[in-house]
């Protein structure tokens, strides 16, 4: 079974529509997600901010097919995500979609060159081979692609996370605070390298954070408080970014 495909002008990596999400029942639940709609358009670095607990993890996994909404939709392009039998939906995270996270999850056994073919290798296939060398300058590890992960820098990690990540050319790539075990030269480099990887390559990045500073490498920022979307800032500055979270703050 396909789907049909809607054209729309503006065409979106990924979406939620009236996203809720609610963890555990009774006097004990919490609403993680309260109505959040949101698109993540094709070809642009978004950056989603918001207080500790606000959901933007949660966001995050609904969007990206690893969690379930308790209601409203998750899209990836034009499927809808709970459409999908567990096969199609593991495909779908392995094939379309690409993953970074705060702790690198690289495999410690294999090498540079190795890891970062790793979702190609699982998909029995070698995906593009010259987007594979391209990215490998993209991300500066030329001269590392036998070493193994213990033998590299924190920040040297995450570029190979990042790389692995749009190794198969996936629709949208979801960073969960990639830079939050880094110090701040090298988050600056993860940061300007998923920049340059969306501009150069047309790809697309959804990035959680709650650093204004690593926000400000973004297209966009999307502001969540208390489960919902209560703001949206084309080309971002740290400062203005700052600004804007300082009303949040809850005066204790
Ligand atoms: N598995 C879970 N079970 C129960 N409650 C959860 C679960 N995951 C998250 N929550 C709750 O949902 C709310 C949103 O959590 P979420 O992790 O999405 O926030 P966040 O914005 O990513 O926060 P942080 O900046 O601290 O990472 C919080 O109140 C959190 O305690
Ligand atoms: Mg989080």
């Amino acid at each position: 079974m396909t789907t049909t495909t809607v054209t729309t002008t503006t065409p979106t990596a990924a979406r939620v529509v009236d996203a809720v999400k609610v963890y555990g029942s009774g006097d004990t639940s919490v609403r993680a997600l309260d109505g959040v709609s949101v698109d993540f358009p094709v070809g642009r670095f978004t950056a989603i901010m918001g207080p500790s607990g606000s959901g933007k993890s949660t966001l995050m996994h609904c969007a990206a097919g690893l969690d379930t909404l308790t209601s409203g939709t998750a899209h990836i392009g034009d499927t809808e995500l709970s459409s999908l039998d567990d096969r199609r939906l593991t495909l779908l995270r392995r094939d379309r979609v690409g993953f970074v996270f705060q702790s690198f999850n690289l495999v410690p056994t294999l090498t540079v060159a190795e890891n970062i073919t790793l979702p190609l290798d699982l998909a029995g296939g070698k995906g593009d081979p010259e987007w594979v060398d391209a990215l490998i300058d993209v991300v500066g590890l030329r001269d590392r692609l036998h070493h193994r992960p213990s033998e590299l820098s924190g920040g040297q990690q995450q570029r190979v996370a990042v790389a692995r990540a749009f190794a198969g050319q996936p629709d949208v790539v979801f960073a969960d605070e990639p830079t939050g075990n880094l110090d701040s030269r090298s988050g600056g480099e993860v940061l300007g390298l998923l920049g340059r990887t969306v501009r150069q390559t047309a790809r697309t990045v959804v990035m959680v954070t709650h650093d204004p500073v690593a926000a400000a490498h973004a297209d966009e920022v999307v502001f969540l408080a208390d489960g919902r979307l209560v703001d949206r800032m084309e080309s971002p500055t740290a400062d203005k970014v700052l600004d804007r979270m300082k009303a949040f703050e809850v005066p204790s």
